[in-house]
């Protein structure tokens, strides 16, 4: 049986832990500095085995002993935005915690699959790939699974249409600088610029770039993460069952696009080695250069990247 590691048991790794377990696709693993949080919420979940019906195992540690040989690591450990914070505010404190997680699980699975959901994500990611020096097909981020689902929301939500009829594309920046192709974002086939009108396209992409603010609007406590756990499931199961498919994922881009060295959401086929491919999509100029816009928005992230304190 595969093994998953979660790394934070709050929200959002619990959720995808929840998921991934009642998908039976892993025996999975919480790791949470805060003890008796993931013991606790494991316990819970293996209650419910024999009520959703899965055999894989759900356990909970704050020691990442327990985590060794693991085939994906999740990271999700860092503290959530409040209301009236982006993304970015995130980042002074949750590099730390990063630079600290990142190093003591790769002690444990040298050879797994990482995906980075901490935020700010794009930023954090690098910050992963710089830390760990694991090759970038093995180090990814879960940005775009969540906003591409989102603008799939706002697109069903406007045109009553089945969500499994939808394909949508959110890349770029997970951030202020996030990028929707309303061009290529279809129902059944069909592009939404042909079926909304240009100001309902721009409404159907305001809404997906400020999804997140909505929830955290709402919530007040915190920010979204039944459909963040979802999509890190999503991704999960794609690596597992190496299906081949494309997903909007935060990779290491090395020319592709026109953009070099840097991590953003652009559509990537995953499988069991991780990226497997970054996929270049047929471009309009003004596509191409939003994304590129996109990028220019991570760089000011990286380099607003507070020092490793030795
Ligand atoms: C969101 C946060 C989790 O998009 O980034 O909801």
């Amino acid at each position: 049986m595969a093994k998953v590691t979660i790394v934070g048991a709050g929200n959002v790794g619990a959720t995808a832990a929840h998921i991934i377990a009642s998908k039976n696709l892993a025996d999975v693993v919480m790791v949470d500095v805060a003890e008796g949080l993931p013991q606790g919420k494991a316990l819970d979940m293996m209650h419910m085995r024999s009520v959703e019906k899965f055999t894989v195992s759900v356990s909970g540690s704050n020691d990442y002993e327990a985590t060794a040989g693991s085939d994906i690591v999740v990271i999700t450990a860092g503290i959530a935005r409040k209301p009236g914070m982006t993304r970015e505010d995130l980042l002074g404190v949750n590099a730390g915690i990063m630079r600290s997680v990142i190093d003591q699980a790769i002690k444990y699975s040298p050879e797994a699959v990482y995906i980075c959901v901490t935020n700010p994500l794009d930023v954090m990611t690098y910050l992963a790939y710089q830390e760990s020096g694991l090759p970038a097909k093995r180090l990814m981020g879960m940005g775009g699974v969540l906003d591409s689902s989102r603008l799939s929301f706002a697109v069903c939500e406007k045109l009553g249409c089945d969500p499994a009829d939808v394909r949508a594309w959110a890349v770029g920046a997970h951030g202020e600088g996030m990028v929707c192709w309303p061009r290529l974002t279809t129902v059944a086939g069909q592009s939404i610029v042909d079926l909304l009108s240009p100001e309902e396209v721009d409404e159907v992409v305001a809404r997906c770039v400020k999804g997140g603010a909505e929830v955290v609007a709402h919530l007040k406590t915190g920010s979204a993460y039944y459909a963040p756990g979802a999509s890190i499931a999503k991704m999960v199961e794609a690596i597992l069952t190496d299906s081949d498919e494309i997903l909007s994922v935060c990779a290491h881009l090395d020319g592709q696009y026109g953009i070099d060295d840097l991590y953003m959401n652009v559509p990537v086929r995953l499988g069991k080695g991780g990226v497997e491919e970054v996929v270049e999509f047929e471009l309009t100029d003004e596509e191409l250069a939003d994304l590129q816009r996109s990028a220019d928005s991570v760089r000011k992230g990286l380099d607003a990247l507070p020092a490793k304190s030795e």
